[in-house]
This record gives structure tokens, C-alpha cells and sequence, in this order.
């Protein structure tokens, strides 16, 4: 990447090929503390090598995991074993990672030594509480800075858990749907004695659960349950080789661009498919849109399948609800989707958007009024008015640093800008999650590009 700002120009010519995008985020986070935490050494392949994922691997090495890193895409993690992660000589850097903050404060909860976990600018103004009163129920201590909400917690997080290197599993219901939440608590819960059970409100993502499952953990799930029980376990996670699916997260960039350029026609290739994870692609078909998935299998306990999309008439939709849930990263993408159906699109319940790399609600409105959208902001979501987006001249977008509004504004502009050129500024951060996006999208004929 040599430049932070992203130019399309020449759009509306047809996207075409096969492709692959870059490893699933959330369970390249997942892979590479649970090779840290394995009894002996773990292979990874397929990581996306986006910058979170290597805030996760850096954290590690920090707390005395040898990685080895064997050309693009293959980790070999000598694994420590549960209790066998060295407290950290510096405080670690999260940069932009929710995920990696969020999960290493419930990794280190248990271990008897102080952790010091602080981010960027965005990462320092989200909140914490939602794994720290948890993990201090565990027993662990948490202390956290004051921000933008009395009574909330802000990064950077000083974890210290118990002399002991025991916490106590609990019982935890959680207010949100959070995959990041349960998924602490649960990596905490492998400190613990007794078992650790969570419950929420909705499906969020089940990763942790199918990864730690995988490598022979006692858990199990049970509708909004999740359920840790380490009595009788002999404390190992199995060190068998892991491989990381597509990320469904970074496939839908290319997918919703085939719908809304005329005459489009791609595949993406090797995408994990996991029903918590294919909110869009449900919410897609829900539309009317020509999206298929073919040579379906498992790989790891997860589903993986090539998805194919063509160009063709969307219409409007109503979305609330679990999809909301099963589609939290893809609402930006989709909000450009429903600006380019015939109708009227709302989608409500999304308020967690307000908490994620941006002010999602805030900046996917803003944004696509510079397309021409007509488009509401509500309190938990956006009514977009399909069919108006038009770009009268050179325009500019500002992602505020956020990679999915960065993406979902190239994707309108693909599909709008007709003879103008569209700038993105502020858009390095696609690195955080899908590095590749430049080249696979050049790959399919887009005229994108660093500038
Ligand atoms: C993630 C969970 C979701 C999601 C994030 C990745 C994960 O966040 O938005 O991009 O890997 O567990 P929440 O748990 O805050 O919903």
C-alpha cells in the first residue's frame, strides 16, 4: 500500500473471474490463541495476514509463544500449553482490533500476572465494560481509563488474575448479542474451575466454540447457551493443524459489487459459510439477488463453499432481528445494496453498530448521501431509499479510518460514479481485515487503486 487514499475511476464496467479473499478475521484471532494455548505445536494455514490478526500474534509472542511465520498464509505455533503463557515485558498494542483486545483480556483473566492492553484511537474510545465485569465476577482484575460515557470503561485495560491462576466459572447472561464477550468469557472460562456458562440474546458468531470443540475442550451448545465444563478434563487442548476458511466479511465487498454493476458475473472462492455468519447472504436472496453457494464441505468443524453472484434486480427488505445479528459487519455493504433496489429498505436493531471501528449508523448515512442516497439515520438503524444514487461529479468520501465504510463507499462508487473519478480518504485501514482488496478487486476488471 503506498498511499492511505483509495481512487475509482472508469467504474460500471462489468466485474468478472474467480477469486479469493483474504482469511476469516474472526477465526484467524481464534486459530492463533488457540495454537498458543495448545499442548504442543499447531500449524495454521490460511490466515489472512490483515494488520488484527497480527496485533493477535504480536500479543502472543509478547506473552512467550514462539511463531513461526513460513511464507504467506502458514503459522507454526509452538503452543504452551493452558497456563503457560509469561507475563508481557511491555504493554501490548491492539491497534485497531476489537477482537484481539476484547478475547486477550479474557485469555490473560486467569493468569497471575498483570497485562497492560490499550489500542488506537478508535479501539481506546469503545467500551470494555461488557468483558470486564464478567471477568472480574471470574475473579480477575480489571481496571480500564474513563471516556466519551460516565460509568463505562475505556482501553487501556491493566488484566491481573488471581495468585492462584484459578478463576471461578460463572453464570453469564449477556444484554448484547456479542461473539467477543461470550468468546472472553469462555477463553477465561479454560482458567477456571467449575463450569462457565454463557447465554445472549441472539446468535452471534460460534467460532470459539467450534475451535475450542475442535482441539478436544468440554463444550458444548445448546441453543443461546454456550457451555464450558472443565470437570474431568485433563486440561489439554490437542495440537492438531488448523486452516483458516475466506472471510465471508471481506467476500461480500466483491459479491455486492457483482449485484450492483451491471452485467457482473464472479465467484469467490473457499469462504467459510457458518449459519452465524450468512446474515447477508440470506438477507441477499431476501432481496432477490442471483447469489449461489456450491461444493459445499467442513474444514475444521467449520462450513466452507465457493459463493457465486450475477447482476440482476434487487428489491427492498425489512431487516431486524437474529439476521441483524448474523450480518453485523455486512450492514454497511448492505445498506449500499438496498441504495442500488427498487424500494424502500429499514433495518432496525443494528445499535451496536454505534460501537463498532466507526459510528457505523452515522457513517454508512453520511456517506451514501454523497452518492445521492436518500437515506434516515434512526436510533438502531437506516431507511434507505433504493434507486437514487447518482454521482454528479468528482466526489469524496471519508471513511474516518473505518475499513468496511472505506470498502462499502468503493463498491457504491463502482457502481454510481459512471465518468467520475471517487476518492476515499483515510481508507488504510482495509489493511485491519482485507489487504488483498485492491488486487482481487483490480483482479476482476475494477478500476481501483492507491493513490
Ligand atoms: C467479532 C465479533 C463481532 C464483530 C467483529 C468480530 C469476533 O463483534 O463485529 O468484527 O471475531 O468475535 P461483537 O462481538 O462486538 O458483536
Amino acid at each position: 500500500m503506498s498511499s492511505n487514499q483509495l481512487r475509482v475511476t472508469g467504474a460500471r464496467r462489468p466485474l468478472r473471474g474467480s477469486v479469493t479473499v483474504a482469511g476469516d478475521k474472526s477465526i484467524g484471532h481464534r486459530a492463533i490463541m488457540a495454537g498458543a494455548l495448545a499442548a504442543g505445536t499447531v500449524t495454521v494455514r490460511g490466515p489472512g495476514g490483515g494488520e488484527d490478526n497480527r496485533r493477535t500474534l504480536e500479543a502472543l509472542r509478547a506473552l512467550g509463544v514462539v511463531i513461526e511465520e513460513r511464507g504467506p498464509g502458514e503459522l507454526v505455533i509452538h503452543g504452551v500449553g493452558l497456563d503457560g503463557l509469561r507475563a508481557p515485558g511491555a504493554l501490548i498494542d491492539c491497534g485497531n482490533s476489537g477482537t484481539s483486545i476484547r478475547l486477550l483480556a479474557g485469555l490473560l483473566a486467569s493468569r497471575p500476572f498483570t497485562s497492560e492492553l490499550s489500542g488506537d484511537g478508535s479501539l481506546n474510545g469503545r467500551p470494555m465494560r461488557r468483558v470486564a465485569d464478567p471477568l472480574t465476577r471470574m475473579g480477575a482484575r480489571i481496571e480500564g481509563a474513563t471516556g466519551a460515557r460516565a460509568g463505562e470503561l475505556y482501553p487501556p485495560l491493566r488484566v491481573t488474575g488471581p495468585a492462584s491462576g484459578r478463576l471461578t466459572g460463572i453464570d453469564h447472561t449477556s444484554k448484547v448479542a456479542s461473539a467477543q464477550v461470550k468468546s472472553a468469557i469462555l477463553l477465561a472460562g479454560l482458567g477456571a474451575d467449575g463450569p462457565t456458562r454463557v447465554r445472549e440474546p441472539g446468535p452471534s458468531r460460534d467460532h470459539t466454540e467450534r475451535m475450542l470443540a475442535y482441539l478436544g475442550a468440554p463444550i458444548r451448545v445448546d441453543g443461546g447457551l454456550s457451555e464450558l465444563d472443565p470437570t474431568g478434563w485433563d486440561r489439554r487442548l490437542e495440537p492438531r493443524p488448523l486452516e483458516v476458511p475466506g472471510d465471508i466479511s471481506a467476500a461480500a465487498f466483491p459479491l455486492v459489487a457483482a449485484l450492483v454493476v451491471e452485467g457482473s458475473e464472479l465467484t469467490v472462492r473457499e469462504v467459510g459459510v457458518n449459519p452465524t455468519r450468512t446474515g447477508l447472504l440470506d438477507a441477499l436472496a431476501a432481496m432477490g439477488a442471483d447469489v449461489v453457494c456450491g461444493a459445499e464441505r467442513v474444514v475444521c468443524g467449520e462450513p466452507v463453499a465457493d459463493v457465486r453472484a450475477r447482476a440482476g434486480k434487487l428489491r427492498a427488505l425489512t431487516l431486524g432481528g437474529e439476521l441483524v445479528v448474523r450480518a453485523i459487519d455486512e450492514l454497511p455493504i448492505l445498506a449500499v445494496a438496498a441504495a442500488f433496489a427498487d424500494g424502500v429498505t429499514t433495518i432496525r436493531d443494528a445499535e451496536e453498530l454505534r460501537v463498532k471501528e466507526s459510528d457505523r449508523i452515522a457513517t454508512t448515512t453520511r456517506e451514501l448521501r454523497r452518492f445521492g442516497v436518500e437515506i434516515e439515520e434512526r436510533p438502531d438503524g437506516m431507511v434507505i431509499h433504493g434507486g437514487s444514487a447518482r454521482v454528479r461529479g468528482p466526489l469524496r468520501c471519508e471513511s474516518e479510518g473505518d475499513h468496511r465504510i472505506a470498502m462499502a463507499c468503493a463498491v457504491a462508487a463502482l457502481a454510481a460514479a459512471g465518468e467520475h473519478s471517487v476518492d476515499i480518504a483515510d481508507a488504510g485501514n482495509i489493511a485491519t481485515s482485507f489487504p488483498q482488496f485492491v488486487a482481487v478487486m483490480r483482479a476482476l476488471g475494477a478500476e481501483v487503486d492507491w493513490r
